[in-house]
């Protein structure tokens, strides 16, 4: 790969910036100067940028621990944006593999593999999603047998798909569901007369919310982590 472009996709520099940085003898390869930006980057070369060692981003895949008030979006007027807890290079080429609302906490899984992530948001796939739910009213036991028949959602045709409630107390419980519908956990408790206080996710698939990450935290996901999505996809 030419320089200039190795440069380009291992930072935020644009290609005249890149140009500019080699003509003033910032990048070295192997520990040479190099200001052509035609020169060819091997396999294996270390490059730096004033000294800095820098390389191609690849696919990333990252998990974050999403804090309260802070939006599953790339703009917003009135709360801080998600992708701007990383402090990583090129954030905005990465989206959000499933949204959570600006007042749910927990699990957002953040890629720039738009495939991988499909197999998590599809409609037409069946990746649960486990929510750690708080709601206003007791639950009542036989709210298990209606969310694995289904619900009736306001303004949506048809029932929900099966969905596993786990009661933990009177008003906690564990809820997964395999669709992402708008607002889906709160409409379904909306749905039976209760109101969600609280949402948490605590896992997507195979993947869960890594313990040791504070709201606000984040880490790339292990490569079994990465695996898991497209080994759901191969076992059903
Ligand atoms: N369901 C909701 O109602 N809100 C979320 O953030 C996620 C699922």
């Amino acid at each position: 790969m030419r320089l200039d472009k190795y440069i380009c996709e291992s930072t935020s520099l644009t290609r005249s910036l890149a140009k500019k940085a080699l003509h003033r003898g910032e990048v070295c390869c192997d520990g040479e100067v190099i200001k052509d930006s035609g020169f060819k980057v091997r396999d294996g070369m270390t490059v730096t940028l004033d000294g800095n060692e820098i390389g191609l981003l690849g696919q990333r895949y990252i998990m974050l621990h999403k804090p309260d008030g802070i939006i599953c979006s790339t703009q917003d007027e009135e709360y801080q944006c998600v992708l701007s807890l990383l402090d990583i290079e090129k954030p905005d080429i990465l989206h959000i593999a499933g949204r959570l609302d600006v007042d749910t906490t927990g699990l957002v899984l953040i890629t720039d593999d738009g495939q991988w992530s499909h197999q998590i948001t599809s409609p037409k796939k069946t990746c649960g999603k486990r929510y750690r739910v708080t709601v206003a009213d007791p639950l009542s036991a036989d709210l298990v047998a209606q969310f694995a028949e289904g619900v009736q959602l306001n303004g949506e045709d048809g029932l929900t798909r099966p969905a596993e409630l786990e009661i933990l107390s009177a008003h906690e419980a564990l809820l997964t569901i395999v669709e992402g519908k708008y607002h889906q956990v709160k409409r379904m408790f909306a749905a039976v007369g209760n109101k969600v206080t609280a949402l948490h996710r605590e896992s997507v698939g195979a993947i869960e919310l890594d313990a040791d990450l504070e709201a606000g935290e984040w880490r790339y996901l292990t490569d079994a982590e990465v695996a898991s999505v497209a080994a759901e996809k191969a076992s059903k």
